[in-house]
Order: C-alpha cells, then structure tokens, then sequence
C-alpha cells in the first residue's frame, strides 16, 4: 500500500509569510492513522504555524490540506473540529471568565428546546474529566484554577472533538509527571482506536516514550521525517540545529568562583504552610542551584526571597546590612531580579513590543518619571536581541507574534537589562530548544563571571550541575541537603531527593 492512503491527515507544500518574512516554506507532513508523530524544532522552527494553517487558525498562503483523502479548507478552528480535529493550542485559548464546564461543551453545548440543559452539561463534564483523574467543582470559573489544571481541560475537551485526528502543541510544559502520565495513558487509547497524534514538544524524553514518528522542521523547512526506533538523539538533535550540538558538561570554574564575598545573606527566612525557615548566603559570582521535585518547595523560596511572597519570620542583610525586602518593588529596589516560571501569567505583555517588554524592568525600576530615551531603548533591545539570538524581524514586533520560546528569552532579557546584584531564574530553560538552551547556559556562567549572583531553579539535573557553585536540594517544602564540589553529581541530587520519605522520584521529563 503507498503511504498516501494510509494518511488521516496530509498537508501538501504548505507555505506561510506574515509581511514579507517566511515563516513556512513548502512543508509536507504526512500523518497516518494511529501513530502519535512528533513535530520538533528549534523555537521559531515554524511547528505552530504548520499545525494554525492545519486547522485554519492561520490562512495558509499556498498548498493543500487532505483529510481522509478529500480536500478540507477550514475557515476556523470550529470548522477543523467539526471535521475531526481536535487541537491543543501552544496558548491555552479557552475562555476564563466562563466555567469549567462551559468551556468543555463552548459551542455543542447539550440544548432541549433552544435551551442548555446545564445539569446534563455538568454532568457530563464531570464524566469527561474523571477520566483524567480530575474531579473538581466544574460550575466554577476556569480561571479559578491552576494553569495546569487549566490546560488539562484543555485537553480533554481537545481529545472529545478529535474523531480523527488530535493536535497538542507543547501540551506538557505545564503538567507534573504525574498529569504526564495519564496523559499519555489517554494518547495510547486514541492511537489504538486508530486516531492520528500530532505531538509538539521540546521534552525528548517525552518524544523517546511516546513517537513513532518524527518529523523535523528548521528555519520553516522540513528538515525530513523519520522513525523513531533506529533515529540516535545526536542525529535528531542535529537535524533540529543544522549542526553538532557541542554537550555541556561540568563546570570547571564553578568551584574557583567561589571565592567572591558573601553579598546576600538570608537567615531563617521562611513562612508558614509555604517553606520552612531556612538561612542561605551568596557570594558575589556564585550560582546557587535548587533542585527537588515538583512542590518541594524551590518556587516558594525563591518567591520569599523575592518579596513576591512575605516572609513571617527570619531576616535578610545585603553587604552586612540588615534589609527589609517586604515587596517585589523593595526588592528590585535592592538589585534583586526575578525571572518567574510561568511567561504566560507572569511576564509577557504580548501587545507590546519586544523593545517594550525588554525596557519594562529596568523602566519600572527607575520610575515612570525618569524615562530611557528611545536611543537607549533601541541600544538595549538590540544588544540582547543579539545576545540571547531572540528571533524577531526587528525589535518592533509586537512580542505576541514572536515563538513561544522566543518569548521565554524575551523575559530573561527583560531582567538581565536591570543590571541586577542576584538574579533569580525559575526554570529559564523550559520550554527552550536545545540550541538556546546551551546559549543561556553560556550566558549564566558569563554572568557570574561578571560578578553577578544567581539562584536558579531547574528540573534540568544535569544543567544545574554543569553551571552551579553548589546545589540545594528542597523535599517537602524544606531545604534538606546542600551538594558541593565533587559531590555536586547528578547521582548525589537524585540520591538525595529520592531520599525523601514519601518517596517519589518522578519530575517532568528533562528538556535535552
Ligand atoms: N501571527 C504572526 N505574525 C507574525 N509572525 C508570526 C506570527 N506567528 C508566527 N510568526 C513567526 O513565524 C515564525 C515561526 O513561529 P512558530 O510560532 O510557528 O514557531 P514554533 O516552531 O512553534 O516555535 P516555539 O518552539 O518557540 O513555540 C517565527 O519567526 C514567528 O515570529
Ligand atoms: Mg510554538
């Protein structure tokens, strides 16, 4: 049997400009009925742009899309539903002020007599989502949930339109190990009932359980598609970059880093039911990493440190003087940064441009009566445009245009241009290719090599290793171990996260 026929889905030669720079160029993709297909590449690659002009988010500018051997045109996402594509969107695009409920049946709510029968509606929401272990209050608003939680919904109303086919773009970043489970429980019973998966990430470990097949996207190209079994990572990884990825190992100038001066020095800081007190000293040049599972307790720390959250007891001096960092603006006062996980609630500005989401700190922090004159705006936003290979035609765009991890970048920038004492970087690498990865990594050690002092929180056991002075280890929303020098392994991390007495050893799955 040729290939074509056993296609679900099919896009042919798929082209996309947005004002004159190519964002797709001639891409075929083939998808058959029951494989999950992995589509990888590198932040701006064009993998959410295919799967918009799939589904008719986008106009596609040229070629055709074949679904179960006819010709579709979708004018909008509730067409391409109705036709048997359900889709996940990188940007959760459900509507926050209605409820759970309300979002699941949006547009095929249950309806007697031109009325929605709501009790059927809820109750068949509280079915659907049993199904993913969920079993909240689904009258309530969705945005009286957790992002996570959020975009399990999202899923699950995703996964009841899909009759044919299911799309989820990066669909894990969010999730614990946990939710990654059963979400991939559910894809394993719609490839066997002979559904088409279209898969994004850039976990590929996620990619190693889960594919069949892969295929490549770079630059807007289609790189190739393969099989998984008998596909090396080094291979695929560098069908991703175009090059060899040079791995990163360990640091080697982490230890003689430590010789700066103790610049901040926290002592039994903590609060209540959040983290427990716990003292902490960095010195100028240092990167304190912290490690531990999901809900340990590494945000909560880096959120009282921050001021983001108010410590109810403890005490902070800054160059031996005691300091009161009370709030956010007390703290970025002080030459603290603070990078926080979640870019879509806590930083980007999508309307704005890049120029504007990169000033924003460094602007906020001098007070809105000392404006940066637009010469310095542009000097600055070009410098770390250039420095973090943020991918934009030019610093105007409004950020929302920009890639997911393109973003993510955006928002380092926007810290790293405050010049700040410590910075703190809550996972700075999630949701990063494998490229930028290195290069923020790079950038972490430049930084403290500048005097800078840094904590950053990362799942990424062996990164942290590679670019950290020393490594705290949380459990339990408690600071239980501290790993330096030749003990600073990533067996020594798991060894010691996994000696927790609720022993759960299970994190999201590592970024490469
Ligand atoms: N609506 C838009 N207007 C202008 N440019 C856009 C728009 N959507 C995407 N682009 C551009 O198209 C290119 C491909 O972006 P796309 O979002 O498809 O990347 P991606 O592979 O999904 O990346 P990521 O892994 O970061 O999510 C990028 O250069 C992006 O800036
Ligand atoms: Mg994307």
């Amino acid at each position: 049997m040729p290939d074509g026929q056993s296609f679900v889905l099919e896009a042919k030669s798929i082209s996309k400009s947005f004002l004159g720079s190519v964002a797709l160029d001639g891409v075929d993709f083939g998808l058959r009925r029951g494989e999950v297909h992995a589509l990888l590449g590198e932040n701006g690659a064009g993998k959410s742009t295919l799967i918009k002009c799939l589904t008719g988010a986008y106009r596609r500018d040229d070629g055709a899309v074949v679904l179960d051997g006819v010709h579709i045109d979708p004018r909008d996402t509730f067409e391409a539903q109705r036709l048997g594509i359900g889709t996940v969107y990188q940007e959760v695009n459900l509507l926050a002020n209605l409820s759970v409920a309300e979002n699941l049946y949006l547009g095929r709510q249950p309806m007697r007599f031109g009325i929605t029968r709501n009790a059927e509606m809820i109750r068949l929401s509280k079915a659907l989502l049993a199904h993913y272990g969920l079993d909240i209050d689904v009258r309530l608003a969705l945005s009286s949930y957790s992002v996570a939680v959020q975009q399990v919904i999202a899923i699950a109303r995703a996964v009841d339109l899909s009759g044919k086919v299911l799309i989820l773009d990066e669909p894990t970043a969010s999730l614990d190990a946990h939710e990654v489970e059963v979400l991939f429980g559910i894809i394993n019973g719609l490839r066997e009932r002979g559904l088409g998966i279209v898969f994004i990430t850039h976990f590929l470990e996620q990619v190693h359980q889960i594919a069949d097949r892969i295929t490549v996207l770079r630059n807007g190209r289609l790189v190739g598609t393969r099989n998984k079994d008998g596909l090396e990572r080094k291979e695929l990884v560098s069908m991703m970059l175009g090059r060899e990825l040079i791995e990163e190992t360990r640091n080697a100038a982490g230890e003689t880093l430590l010789a700066g001066r103790v610049r901040f020095r926290f002592s039994q800081v903590g609060r209540k039911g959040r983290i427990a007190p716990f003292d902490l000293d960095i010195a100028e040049g240092e990167v304190v990493g912290f490690a531990g599972l999901l809900g340990s307790g590494r945000t909560e720390t880096a959120e009282v440190m921050f001021g983001a959250r108010q410590a109810d007891q403890g005490s902070v001096e800054i160059d031996g003087k005691e300091t009161a960092i009370t709030s956010p603006q007390a703290a970025i006062a002080h030459g603290f940064g603070f990078c926080p996980e979640d870019r879509k609630t806590d930083g980007i500005i999508g309307d704005l441009s890049v120029r504007e989401n990169i000033v924003l700190a460094l602007q906020a922090r001098r007070g809105w009566a000392k404006p940066l004159s637009r010469g310095d705006q542009n000097a600055l936003a070009d410098r770390y445009i250039k420095a973090l290979d943020i991918r934009t035609d030019g610093r105007e765009k409004p950020i929302k245009l920009l890639s997911g991890g393109n973003q993510q970048k955006a928002i380092l920038a926007r810290w790293l241009a405050t010049d700040p004492a410590l910075l703190i970087l809550d996972e700075p690498t999630r949701g990063i290719d494998v490229g930028a990865h290195a290069e923020i990594i790079k950038l972490i050690r430049d930084l403290c090599a500048r005097g800078m002092s840094l904590a950053v929180i990362s799942s990424e056991i062996e990164e942290l290793v590679a670019y950290s002075s020393r490594i705290r280890v949380l459990r339990d929303r408690t600071h239980v171990a501290e790993l330096r020098g030749s003990d600073m392994t990533a067996d020594g991390i798991i060894n010691a996260i996994a000696a927790a007495p609720k022993n759960d050893t299970h994190d999201k799955g590592q970024n490469v």
